[in-house]
């Protein structure tokens, strides 16, 4: 079966251009992805990957800043050294300032040499969100702003609604809405774009797929680095605005929305966006919002929020919240969802707890009850990604009917015996192959603003807990879920 699936969709020759193309983002995430997919053979030799930036420097000399987050590619090829070779012998270097448009003649001199319909025309913004407007017009000023031109642009699109609103105004003063992929890195990761194929490439999940039969879903991104050299960028934004208006709100759009009619780009996002638009505002009771103190992370001791940012703070690094979607699918199964920085360890899990069964054979009238163990489903997003669903067997041998909770598992890792590709590799590829599908369209964003809007305006309504570092968070944060006789489930440590 899987010979009549070609393993990675053929991509347009197209000509990327990284603006800020020497700087962090563009070392550590866009170009090792493009590497990758030079190695699987997805980029060509027709391909030509520019990276423009403030700084002047020679192929050579970025070749040498970048090949350190390439390593890894590199020892895995038995060529690696030619294929690396290759790789960077489609790389050009332009000087560009986008605020003082000095160097857009270069670049537009250079990408008119191949300029052509069928060529996509990729730009990525790996800037500052301050200077997408200049670097837009810098891109329409010299003619770059063509129907095959595509741009990508990641967060932080904003701090909220109204500044999103106007980051993207300057966005679409030259692009249109087609034209323009917003990432979400999130939705580039195998496992969430899995949940789509678990929910609608199965049938016997989505008739329990409702409150019916589920009593509540978490959802849970636990990190164990803290803020190490972004305190002052993080310190804006808080978890809330990192986390969950994005990655955390996309991952509840998942698991909760309506099937499509076709898994294509607007009927996708045309049912997120449903999902957004359901949930109801969220209550004071339902935040729960924490800041780490130093403790110890893995063993190793670690410094507190505080200490890494130099200053007082009201910002939280650790965020629980209940969400309710009021759908007829959905309405009174609660969505319990938390995220935090420097907690005990770095796991992203997704459980669905099934409701009890109705009543119970194997206690005899009269007896005391036992507690159910419910059925639950445990998606694993990262790290040893994978599927667990927790059944109750029998267990073996005579004397009785004893029971007990057992698993099915299915990991990943031991399934499918490859890498799995990091998000960017899917996401930057898309890209050229001109599938919005997996990224955010506006009116999303917009949605998922008005749900954090609001408790950031009354942020000082919500207490600020202290956790210690290597701990899963506030015990208020416990207390959230508890408050509904439910716990939260900690994901298993090293396991999938
Ligand atoms: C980013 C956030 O979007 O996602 C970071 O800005 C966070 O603060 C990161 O650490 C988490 O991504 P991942 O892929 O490591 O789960």
């Amino acid at each position: 079966m899987s010979e009549l699936i070609p393993k990675s969709a053929e991509i347009p020759d197209s000509d990327y251009v990284i603006v800020g193309g020497t700087g962090d983002l563009a070392l550590r995430k866009i170009f090792p992805a493009l590497f990758w997919r030079y190695l699987a053979g997805q980029i060509t030799t027709e391909f030509r990957l520019i990276a423009a930036a403030r700084t002047t420097m020679t192929v050579e000399e970025f070749a040498a800043m970048l090949r350190p987050f390439c390593a890894d590619a590199i020892a895995d090829e038995d060529d690696g050294e030619a294929q690396w070779a290759g790789f960077i012998a489609l790389i050009r270097i332009v000087t560009l300032d986008v605020v003082s448009g000095e160097g857009g003649v270069t670049l537009a001199e250079l990408v008119n040499r191949r300029l052509s319909p069928e060529r996509p025309l990729i730009f990525y913004l790996a800037i500052a969100p301050t200077l997408f407007g200049a670097a837009c017009d810098t891109i329409a000023t010299h003619g770059l702003a063509v129907p095959q031109s595509r741009l990508v642009v990641e967060k932080p699109l904003g701090h909220d609604g109204n500044s999103a609103r106007a980051i993207n105004k300057l966005l679409l003063n030259v692009f249109d809405e087609t034209q323009i992929y917003r990432i979400d890195h999130y939705l580039g990761k195998e496992t969430v774009q899995n949940l789509m194929a678990l929910r609608f490439a199965n049938t016997i999940f989505e008739s329990q797929w409702g409150n019916h039969a589920i009593d509540h879903v978490q959802i849970t991104v636990a990190e164990t680095v803290g803020v190490d050299g972004r305190a002052s960028y993080y310190d804006k934004y808080g978890a809330l605005r990192d986390m969950i208006q994005n990655h955390l709100l996309q991952l509840v759009c998942l698991v909760g929305m309506e099937p499509p009619a076709y898994f294509n780009a607007d009927q996708v996002r045309d049912e997120k966006l449903r999902v957004l638009r359901a949930i109801q505002p969220i209550a004071p009771a339902d935040v729960v919002r924490g800041q780490y103190q130093a403790g110890k992370v893995n063993g190793a001791p670690v410094t507190g929020y505080l200490d890494e940012l130099g200053e007082a703070s009201n910002t939280e690094t650790y965020v629980a919240l209940k969400l309710k979607i009021e759908n007829w699918r959905w309405a009174g199964v609660p969505f319990y969802v938390r995220t935090g920085k420097r907690l005990s360890q770095r796991a992203s899990e997704i459980v669905i707890t099934f409701k009890n069964r109705p009543h119970d054979i194997f206690t005899k009238p009269g007896a005391p009850a036992k507690p159910d163990v419910p059925n639950r489903l445990t998606i694993r997003l990262q790290p040893q990604e994978g599927l667990r669903l927790q059944l109750t067997s029998k267990e073996p041998g005579p004397g009785g009917m004893r029971l007990f909770p057992s698993e099915l598992n299915l990991s990943f890792d031991d399934t499918f015996d490859q890498r799995l590709p990091d998000a960017y590799e899917r996401l930057l590829m898309d890209v050229a192959r001109g599938n919005q599908t997996l990224f955010m369209r506006l009116d999303e964003v917009l949605a998922a603003w008005d749900i954090i809007d609001p408790l950031i305006a009354d942020i000082k309504k919500h207490a600020l807990y202290n956790y210690k570092a290597g701990s899963m968070g506030p015990i208020q944060g416990d207390s959230l879920a508890l408050s509904d006789a439910h716990a939260w489930i900690d994901p298993h440590e090293g396991d999938a």
